[in-house]
């Protein structure tokens, strides 16, 4: 039987108290990975605690930090604990990004900024500092989280798709200088059914409708789930992809397939 084998692995998975990220988590840890995650809530609120739980159950280790990722000091601060914690650290998947929509228009500096800071600059950032250990890793492997906003977007996302759309060249800068010891790769989810999609939904005066009009927009008729996007982690995370790098995967369920008119 073919399986993903990430036993004795480490990885730090950012933005773990919600959405995308937990189901990441907990698909690494059933591969037999250890997990060190974060996000903004703080230690010991119920998100912190699911997390833990969450990967306590698939019986590996885990550790959670409250940390903002756009900080230097608390990006040293996870990498050190980490390779405290577990000796090594061999995978890094920095998904933490929050949606940023202010149109051309109307984003301020300061927004832009913010997002820069956020959804692109923290990406490389925590890279750099994980890069020594993940070259003492067998297989140290780089996954960072973009959108399908990186190849298609809407009016109003903006900055947020630039942002994320840059992220494809920062995946490529990596693979290419810091391999053949480090592969990166890049992963663009589509709607995946989140908290925050579902809150998106229950903005509109009749939220099952929506649901339901955005499902049939997609060929394969459903969201995706935080999980499905783990499964593409794992398998990109293990030696069975070692030929994979410097490259975007769009996981969209063939959403971008169907033209919208
Ligand atoms: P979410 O809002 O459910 O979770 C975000 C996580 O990131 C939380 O754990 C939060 O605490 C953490 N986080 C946010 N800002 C942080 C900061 N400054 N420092 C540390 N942690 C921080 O978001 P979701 O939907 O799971 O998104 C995760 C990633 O996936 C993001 O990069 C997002 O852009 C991307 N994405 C999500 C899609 C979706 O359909 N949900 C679609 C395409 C991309």
């Amino acid at each position: 039987m073919l399986t993903i084998n990430l036993k004795g692995k480490t990885a730090i998975v950012t933005g773990v108290s919600s959405g995308i990220g937990l189901g990441v988590a907990k698909v690494l840890a059933k591969a037999g990975c250890n997990i060190s995650g974060c996000g903004t809530s703080v230690e010991n609120s119920k998100a912190a605690l699911t997390f833990l739980k969450a990967i306590k159950e698939e019986g590996t280790e885990a550790l959670y930090t409250c940390l903002d990722v756009t900080s230097q000091q608390d990006r040293e601060h996870l990498v050190n604990k980490t390779s405290t914690t577990f000796s090594q650290i061999d995978i890094l998947v920095s998904n933490a990004g929050i949606n940023v929509f202010k149109g051309a228009k109307d984003c301020t500096e300061e927004q832009w900024e913010f997002n820069m800071s956020l959804n692109l600059k923290s990406h490389w950032a925590l890279s750099k500092l994980c890069k020594p250990y993940l070259e003492s890793s067998n297989n140290g492997v780089i996954i960072l989280m973009t959108s399908n906003h990186a190849y298609h977007s809407i009016p109003g996302c903006f900055p947020y798709n630039v942002a994320k759309t840059a992220i494809k060249g920062l995946v490529q800068s990596l693979a290419i200088e810091w391999g053949p010891k480090i592969r990166t790769v890049g992963i663009a989810p589509g709607f995946i059914d989140t908290p925050g999609n579902q809150k998106w939904f229950n903005s509109f005066p009749d939220a099952k409708a929506e649901r339901q009009r955005t499902i049939n927009m997609h060929p394969v008729k459903t969201l995706g789930t935080t999980e499905d996007v783990g499964y593409l982690c794992a398998f990109l995370a293990s030696d069975m992809a070692r030929f994979i790098s410097g490259t975007t995967y769009l996981i969209d369920g063939g959403r971008s397939a169907l033209m919208q008119d």
